[in-house]
């Protein structure tokens, strides 16, 4: 039932694309519909290019045969189609489950639009019940997980943090860097924790996306619904 929703949220988001266009393309279960769906019209004549978020994203675009290019031989893209682990009504989002943020943030900031396509599953009051994604450089690991504790508690935000993949074999990203996913339950100020978290050294990127989507079309049982900032 979820995957027949995401399908739908998908193939709304493929019906926006038009020729000549320059795509970012998302990762995820959600995105993956996208693409396949992206390839039966590539198929069908559509002359589109597009820049994959991670190396999974990037194998399955090529099955399907979308032309594919690098943000250094296109560093503009006109459209970003991509999922998301949680959305608020400002369409804030928690980005990073799947752990290719990194890419996903880079490209989305890179790219004119960018829509969110979910299930209704993802719609939140208050960001923060899913595990937010923090990626960090493997050297000082124990540095930078004490001065992120140490933040989270100056915010009044509890939580653990728990290493992505576990401490023994970490989850390691296509950038070659670990995930720490920090267990908060609710951030009611993302925008605060966004800047701060950036600050922290060893930090790469975290899966907070502020400002970055314009609009998001998320699948229910009464159909898609579509929700601009
Ligand atoms: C990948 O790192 C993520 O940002 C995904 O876009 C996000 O986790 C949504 O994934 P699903 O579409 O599989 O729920």
């Amino acid at each position: 039932m979820s995957d027949d929703m995401k399908r739908l949220a998908a193939e709304r988001a493929v019906a926006d694309v038009t020729s000549g266009m320059r795509l970012g393309i998302g990762t995820g279960s959600t995105a993956e519909h996208f693409v396949r769906a992206l390839g039966v019209r590539v198929r069908g004549g559509l002359d589109v290019i597009g820049v994959p978020t991670s190396e999974r994203t990037r194998a399955l675009a090529q099955e399907e045969g979308i032309p594919l290019t690098t943000l250094e031989e296109t560093p503009a893209l006109d459209l970003t189609v991509d999922g998301a682990d949680e959305i608020d009504n400002a369409l804030r989002l928690i980005k990073g489950g799947g752990g290719a943020h990194l890419r996903e943030k880079i490209v989305a900031a890179a790219s004119t639009r960018m829509i969110v396509i979910a299930d209704g599953s993802k719609c939140v009051q208050t960001l923060g019940k899913f595990p937010l994604p923090i990626e960090v450089v493997p050297f000082g690991l124990g540095a930078t997980r004490n001065a992120l504790e140490k933040l989270f508690v100056s915010l009044g935000l509890g939580g653990e943090l728990t290493m992505r993949g576990g401490e023994q074999h970490p989850f390691v990203t296509d950038g070659g860097h670990y995930i720490l996913d920090a267990h908060l339950t609710a951030i009611p100020d993302a925008e605060t924790l966004a800047r701060a978290l950036v600050a922290v050294p060893g930090v790469v990127e975290h899966g907070l996306f502020i400002g970055l989507a314009d609009k998001a079309y998320v699948a229910g049982t009464d159909g898609v619904f579509e929700m601009t900032a």
